[in-house]
């Protein structure tokens, strides 16, 4: 209820003139620099809403026509043109001329190693490790298709059996269980076979009469005692690294019905100069050949 405004006797300040149940309130207003303060931040933020993008509309920009979106790619831009001299140097080389030249190489293997984490790591493990279920190491020097640096780049380039190239690398086991080509007793005949050339035969028997079988069937891919073939990509069996096991089972599984691991060709997907710094990257993970 308003009553007329006048001094409290305690603190000395005036009233509002507003009293409830005997209780007045105090007239204290919010001190100058602070009130001046909110006006301005208030006009600040009118000014603001009509240059900058202050509405979540498509389109919706301000008077000044910036936008944080088209701002970041500025700064990719400007990143990418300070890199493109590199690049280009990278683009124009051969792996090798990059490997062999201290400041490319540094360049490529940081480049690499990137590209590699964001399109291989998922299939080949973060170090190149591999991972069973044919998917192959690219840290150790055992190598399908081959580990020089013009092999690797090859590969990456086309990829194996993804039919995304003319070049691609691709040879065909045939499935010898189930194209009729072997009787199963045969197929456990030629599996005890491999298994003897790591030394792990367990029917000496068995793993005679596959010999022969694997002479006739299989030298011509996996060469004579099993030493593997680069130009069709087949594995070597006398090791004891195996793209999908090398136990008994997963050996008849590969002979009943072949394997045929599949990698996407990244030519048609990557930089020319990011091709090559994978393969530089690949080549110095532990394996490169000459
Ligand atoms: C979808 C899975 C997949 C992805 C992604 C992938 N790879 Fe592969 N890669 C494979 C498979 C499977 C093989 C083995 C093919 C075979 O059995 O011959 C292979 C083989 C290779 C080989 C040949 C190895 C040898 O011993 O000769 C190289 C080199 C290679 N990959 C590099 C790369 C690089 C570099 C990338 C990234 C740009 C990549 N791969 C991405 C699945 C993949
Ligand atoms: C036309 C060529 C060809 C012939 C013939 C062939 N292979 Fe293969 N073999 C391959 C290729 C290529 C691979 C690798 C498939 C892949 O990388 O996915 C392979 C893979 C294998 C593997 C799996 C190796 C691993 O590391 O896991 C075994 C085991 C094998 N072959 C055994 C045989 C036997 C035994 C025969 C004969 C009965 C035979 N192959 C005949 C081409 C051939």
């Amino acid at each position: 209820m308003p009553t007329k405004i006048e001094k409290d006797s305690l603190t000395g300040t005036e009233t509002t003139g507003h009293v409830w149940d005997g209780i007045q309130e105090l007239n204290t207003p919010l001190p100058r620099w602070w009130l001046y303060t909110f006006y301005a931040c208030i006009a600040f933020a009118a000014v603001w809403v009509v240059i900058y993008p202050a509405f979540p509309f498509q389109g919706a920009t301000g008077l000044s026509g910036w936008i944080a979106r088209e701002a970041v790619v500025d700064t990719v831009r400007e990143a990418e043109a300070r890199r493109e001299p590199m690049m280009a140097r990278i683009r124009s080389a051969t792996p090798q001329q990059i490997a062999d030249d201290p400041e490319l190489r540094n360049f490529a293997i940081a480049g690499g190693r990137i590209a590699f984490a964001n399109n291989c790591a998922g299939c080949h493990g973060a170090g190149g490790q591999g991972a069973v279920g044919g998917f192959p190491s690219l840290a150790d020097d055992d190598w399908i298709w081959g580990g020089s640096h013009d092999a690797i780049r090859e590969t990456i380039a086309h990829g194996i059996r993804a039919g995304e190239s003319d070049s691609e690398r691709i040879s065909m086991m045939p499935r010898f269980l189930a194209d009729g080509v072997l009787t199963l007793p045969q197929v456990n005949d030629t599996a005890e076979f491999v298994l003897s050339l790591t030394g792990r035969a367990t029917d000496a028997a068995a793993a005679e009469r596959g010999a022969t079988l694997f002479t006739e069937n299989c030298a011509a891919c996996h060469g004579e005692a099993g030493e593997g073939n680069r130009d069709v990509g087949a594995p070597r069996l006398s090791d004891r690294i195996w793209l999908y096991g090398g136990d008994k089972p997963s050996i008849v599984r590969s002979i009943a019905y072949s394997r045929s691991g599949v990698m996407p060709a990244w030519g048609p997907r990557l930089d020319a100069a990011v091709i090559n710094m994978l393969a530089v990257y690949v080549h110095a993970l532990g394996g490169g050949e000459n």
